[in-house]
């Protein structure tokens, strides 16, 4: 079965609202914050300049560009419109940030006409992230940025024990709701074929020793399993206790690689 990020508004209303609340949860982490906050602080705000974010969601990472950008204009593209409608309220009112339906393989922007493009955690739900990156590169002004930040889900883990159980959902998660658990190690290749010059390349470590972050690889993934037959209702209810547990107990530890890569068009 397809990664269900792929079309989140096929996945109906209860999957959007999940989505809403785990996309929400982990930008309010604070290494989550650091990691946004360190790369938007490496991009040109200039005045009156246009910055678009692809695959938006519910607009975290949005709100956070708008912050920055003065007079400049933010257009958040989305291709759910259910995420659109909840990235609308959860903004308010800020005046420079626009969000809209949109697919990130074919951009409504001129060439040359944006500074800065940001695609977080977008790119590993993708079929050709290579059709995403010449979007990229076409609508960039030349010395603009793209930022492309990723996690590196192949090497997610939340295993305190060969064959844990809540590691099992990890990998679950990576296998079922990630469209290539791979990419990351790909991106300076496929950003430099996209015509990019690759400033930097950094990988931070996203740790998760409280909170539902993690639980959303837990929650998705016993989902998955439960609707596919693979194991009871019961037994997911006991593996959302088993993360509330370690929550409580201390023993809680996610691990998840996030890669950011900047990119500058020459
Ligand atoms: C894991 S979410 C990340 C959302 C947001 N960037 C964030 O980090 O909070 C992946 C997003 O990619 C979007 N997406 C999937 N296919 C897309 C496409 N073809 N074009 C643009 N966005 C896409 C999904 O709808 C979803 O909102």
């Amino acid at each position: 079965m397809a990664d269900p990020f792929q079309n989140v508004e096929a996945g109906g209303a209860e999957f959007i609202e999940t989505v809403v609340g785990a996309l929400e949860t982990r930008a309010a982490e604070p290494i989550m914050i650091e990691i946004v906050e360190q790369y938007l602080e490496t991009l040109d705000f200039v005045d009156g300049g246009l910055h678009v974010e692809v695959g938006a969601g519910t607009g975290a990472i949005a709100r956070r560009i708008a912050a920055r950008a003065g007079n400049g204009q933010v257009i958040a593209s989305e291709p759910s419109a259910g995420l659109v409608e909840a990235a609308r309220k959860l903004a308010g009112g800020a005046s420079n940030l626009k969000f809209e339906t949109g697919d990130g393989a074919a951009l409504r922007f001129e060439d040359g006409s944006v500074d800065n493009v940001v695609m977080h955690t977008v790119l590993s739900h993708v079929v050709d992230p290579t059709v995403f990156l010449n979007e990229a590169a076409r609508i960039l002004k030349n010395g603009g940025r793209l930022v492309v930040c990723d996690a590196d889900f192949e090497k997610t883990s939340l295993a305190n024990a060969w064959a844990d159980p809540l590691d099992a959902c990890a990998k679950y998660f990576a296998e079922h709701f990630v469209t290539d658990k791979f990419l990351t190690g790909k991106l300076r290749g496929l950003a430099a074929a996209a015509g990019l010059t690759v400033e930097e390349f950094r990988i931070t470590s996203r740790t998760v020793t409280t909170g539902a972050g993690a639980m959303t690889w837990v929650g998705m993934a016993s989902m998955h399993m439960v609707n596919n037959g693979l194991i009871s209702q019961e037994l997911a209810d006991c593996l959302a206790a088993e993360y509330k547990r370690r929550e409580v107990a201390g023993s809680l530890y996610g691990h998840q690689p996030f890669v950011t890569l900047i990119a500058r068009k020459p």
